[in-house]
Protein backbone atom coordinates (compact mmCIF):
# COMPACT_ATOMS: atom_id res chain seq x y z
CA UNK A 1 0.00 0.00 0.00
CA UNK A 2 1.04 3.27 -0.98
CA UNK A 3 1.62 5.66 2.17
CA UNK A 4 1.00 9.49 1.02
CA UNK A 5 2.11 12.76 2.95
CA UNK A 6 0.62 15.74 2.06
CA UNK A 7 2.38 19.41 1.77
CA UNK A 8 0.25 22.62 2.55
CA UNK A 9 1.16 26.25 3.73
CA UNK A 10 -1.84 27.40 4.37
CA UNK A 11 -5.67 26.58 4.20
CA UNK A 12 -5.81 23.12 3.33
CA UNK A 13 -8.60 22.52 1.48
CA UNK A 14 -7.32 20.06 -0.84
CA UNK A 15 -5.44 18.10 2.11
CA UNK A 16 -9.12 18.42 3.40
CA UNK A 17 -10.61 16.64 0.21
CA UNK A 18 -7.72 14.06 -0.06
CA UNK A 19 -7.79 13.21 3.81
CA UNK A 20 -11.64 12.25 3.82
CA UNK A 21 -10.95 9.85 0.78
CA UNK A 22 -7.63 8.70 1.42
CA UNK A 23 -5.31 7.30 4.61
CA UNK A 24 -2.51 10.38 5.21
CA UNK A 25 0.59 9.40 7.03
CA UNK A 26 0.96 12.83 7.98
CA UNK A 27 0.71 16.83 7.03
CA UNK A 28 3.79 18.65 7.09
CA UNK A 29 3.22 22.78 7.07
CA UNK A 30 5.71 25.18 6.30
CA UNK A 31 4.11 27.73 8.55
CA UNK A 32 3.30 26.17 12.50
CA UNK A 33 -0.08 28.71 12.46
CA UNK A 34 -1.07 27.53 9.46
CA UNK A 35 -5.36 26.90 9.52
CA UNK A 36 -4.23 23.29 7.69
CA UNK A 37 -3.03 22.32 11.01
CA UNK A 38 -6.55 22.98 11.94
CA UNK A 39 -8.13 20.63 9.46
CA UNK A 40 -5.79 18.05 10.51
CA UNK A 41 -6.74 18.20 14.12
CA UNK A 42 -10.15 17.10 13.25
CA UNK A 43 -9.34 14.93 10.91
CA UNK A 44 -7.10 12.97 13.00
CA UNK A 45 -4.01 13.10 10.58
CA UNK A 46 -0.58 13.58 12.13
CA UNK A 47 0.62 16.86 11.93
CA UNK A 48 4.27 18.62 12.14
CA UNK A 49 5.11 22.14 11.29
CA UNK A 50 8.43 24.08 11.36
CA UNK A 51 9.64 27.08 9.57
CA UNK A 52 12.38 27.80 7.09
CA UNK A 53 13.93 30.59 9.46
CA UNK A 54 13.71 27.88 12.45
CA UNK A 55 17.04 26.62 10.34
CA UNK A 56 20.62 27.91 9.35
CA UNK A 57 20.02 27.27 5.74
CA UNK A 58 17.29 25.46 3.36
CA UNK A 59 19.31 21.88 3.09
CA UNK A 60 19.05 22.02 6.57
CA UNK A 61 15.56 22.52 6.62
CA UNK A 62 14.74 19.80 4.14
CA UNK A 63 16.42 17.50 5.35
CA UNK A 64 14.38 17.62 8.78
CA UNK A 65 11.43 17.02 5.68
CA UNK A 66 13.49 13.78 4.51
CA UNK A 67 13.85 12.69 7.90
CA UNK A 68 10.00 12.80 8.50
CA UNK A 69 9.54 11.79 4.90
CA UNK A 70 11.95 9.07 5.95
CA UNK A 71 10.80 8.04 9.58
CA UNK A 72 6.66 7.36 7.96
CA UNK A 73 7.91 5.51 5.33
CA UNK A 74 6.38 7.70 2.67
CA UNK A 75 5.56 6.65 -1.05
CA UNK A 76 4.27 9.91 -2.54
CA UNK A 77 4.70 13.53 -1.69
CA UNK A 78 1.70 15.76 -2.76
CA UNK A 79 1.97 19.37 -2.33
CA UNK A 80 -1.71 20.97 -2.20
CA UNK A 81 -0.68 24.54 -1.67
CA UNK A 82 3.07 24.32 -0.48
CA UNK A 83 4.55 27.58 -1.39
CA UNK A 84 7.96 27.17 -1.48
CA UNK A 85 9.98 25.82 -4.07
CA UNK A 86 11.24 22.30 -3.60
CA UNK A 87 15.13 22.66 -3.16
CA UNK A 88 18.09 20.41 -4.25
CA UNK A 89 17.87 18.25 -1.05
CA UNK A 90 14.46 16.85 -0.39
CA UNK A 91 14.20 16.70 -4.78
CA UNK A 92 17.62 14.51 -4.15
CA UNK A 93 15.89 12.29 -1.72
CA UNK A 94 12.29 12.18 -3.40
CA UNK A 95 12.21 13.44 -7.19
CA UNK A 96 10.36 10.85 -8.98
CA UNK A 97 7.93 10.67 -5.61
CA UNK A 98 6.97 14.59 -5.51
CA UNK A 99 3.72 15.74 -7.33
CA UNK A 100 2.27 19.21 -6.91
CA UNK A 101 -1.51 20.69 -8.31
CA UNK A 102 -1.34 23.94 -9.73
CA UNK A 103 -4.70 26.01 -10.16
CA UNK A 104 -4.46 26.59 -13.92
CA UNK A 105 -3.51 24.65 -17.48
CA UNK A 106 0.06 24.45 -17.34
CA UNK A 107 2.29 25.53 -18.99
CA UNK A 108 -0.21 28.42 -19.26
CA UNK A 109 0.30 30.62 -16.14
CA UNK A 110 2.83 29.31 -13.82
CA UNK A 111 3.81 30.98 -10.71
CA UNK A 112 2.12 31.85 -7.23
CA UNK A 113 -0.97 33.49 -8.76
CA UNK A 114 -1.96 31.57 -11.55
CA UNK A 115 -5.73 32.09 -10.89
CA UNK A 116 -5.44 35.68 -10.74
CA UNK A 117 -2.98 35.99 -13.84
CA UNK A 118 -5.25 34.01 -15.80
CA UNK A 119 -8.13 36.32 -14.81
CA UNK A 120 -6.05 39.12 -15.70
CA UNK A 121 -5.33 37.87 -19.21
CA UNK A 122 -8.77 37.74 -19.76
CA UNK A 123 -8.84 33.92 -20.67
CA UNK A 124 -11.83 32.44 -21.86
CA UNK A 125 -10.74 29.12 -20.25
CA UNK A 126 -7.72 28.03 -17.49
CA UNK A 127 -7.46 25.13 -15.68
CA UNK A 128 -5.78 23.00 -13.45
CA UNK A 129 -3.09 21.12 -13.74
CA UNK A 130 -1.37 17.97 -11.33
CA UNK A 131 2.28 17.03 -12.02
CA UNK A 132 5.28 15.65 -11.43
CA UNK A 133 8.05 18.22 -9.40
CA UNK A 134 11.10 19.25 -10.54
CA UNK A 135 13.46 21.77 -9.89
CA UNK A 136 11.66 24.43 -11.85
CA UNK A 137 8.88 26.21 -11.10
CA UNK A 138 5.39 24.43 -12.15
CA UNK A 139 7.79 22.77 -15.24
CA UNK A 140 7.97 19.11 -14.28
CA UNK A 141 5.95 16.46 -16.62
CA UNK A 142 2.03 17.09 -16.57
CA UNK A 143 0.19 13.88 -14.90
CA UNK A 144 -3.23 15.20 -15.76
CA UNK A 145 -5.22 18.47 -16.51
CA UNK A 146 -8.27 19.44 -16.99
CA UNK A 147 -9.73 22.93 -18.35
CA UNK A 148 -11.87 25.48 -16.62
CA UNK A 149 -14.11 27.62 -18.14
CA UNK A 150 -14.14 31.43 -17.52
CA UNK A 151 -18.12 32.50 -17.67
CA UNK A 152 -19.49 35.63 -19.04
CA UNK A 153 -20.82 36.50 -15.56
CA UNK A 154 -17.85 35.71 -13.74
CA UNK A 155 -16.39 37.17 -10.75
CA UNK A 156 -12.89 36.17 -9.85
CA UNK A 157 -14.40 34.79 -6.70
CA UNK A 158 -16.78 32.78 -8.56
CA UNK A 159 -13.99 31.93 -11.29
CA UNK A 160 -11.70 30.78 -8.53
CA UNK A 161 -14.72 28.75 -6.59
CA UNK A 162 -15.01 26.68 -9.61
CA UNK A 163 -11.11 26.09 -10.19
CA UNK A 164 -10.96 24.67 -6.47
CA UNK A 165 -14.07 22.78 -7.37
CA UNK A 166 -12.40 21.11 -10.21
CA UNK A 167 -8.91 20.56 -7.82
CA UNK A 168 -10.85 18.30 -5.29
CA UNK A 169 -12.21 16.44 -8.02
CA UNK A 170 -8.32 15.97 -9.87
CA UNK A 171 -6.44 15.36 -6.81
CA UNK A 172 -8.30 11.89 -5.89
CA UNK A 173 -8.37 10.63 -9.57
CA UNK A 174 -4.76 11.32 -10.10
CA UNK A 175 -4.29 9.38 -6.61
CA UNK A 176 -6.54 6.80 -7.74
CA UNK A 177 -4.57 6.56 -10.86
CA UNK A 178 -0.84 6.77 -9.56
CA UNK A 179 -2.27 3.39 -7.37
CA UNK A 180 -2.91 5.08 -4.12
CA UNK A 181 -5.81 3.00 -2.28
CA UNK A 182 -8.65 4.97 -0.54
CA UNK A 183 -9.85 4.47 2.71
C1 LIG B 1 -4.69 25.60 -4.59
O1 LIG B 1 -5.36 26.42 -5.51
C2 LIG B 1 -3.53 24.92 -5.23
O2 LIG B 1 -3.72 24.63 -6.57
C3 LIG B 1 -2.45 25.97 -5.10
O3 LIG B 1 -2.66 26.54 -3.83
C4 LIG B 1 -4.03 26.43 -3.49
C5 LIG B 1 -4.10 25.75 -2.15
O4 LIG B 1 -5.38 25.82 -1.59
N1 LIG B 1 -1.16 25.38 -5.31
P1 LIG B 1 -5.69 24.96 -0.30
O5 LIG B 1 -4.62 25.30 0.74
O6 LIG B 1 -5.67 23.51 -0.66
O7 LIG B 1 -7.04 25.41 0.18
Amino acid sequence: MKKIAVFASGNGSNFQVIAEQFPVAFVFSDHRDAYVLERAEKLGVPAHAFELKEFDNKAAYEDAIVALLEQYDIDLVCLAGYMKIVGPTLLKAYEGRIINIHPAYLPEFPGAHGIEDAWEAGVSQSGVTIHWVDSGVDTGQIIKQVRVPRLADDTIDSFEARIHDHEYQLYPEVLESLGVERK
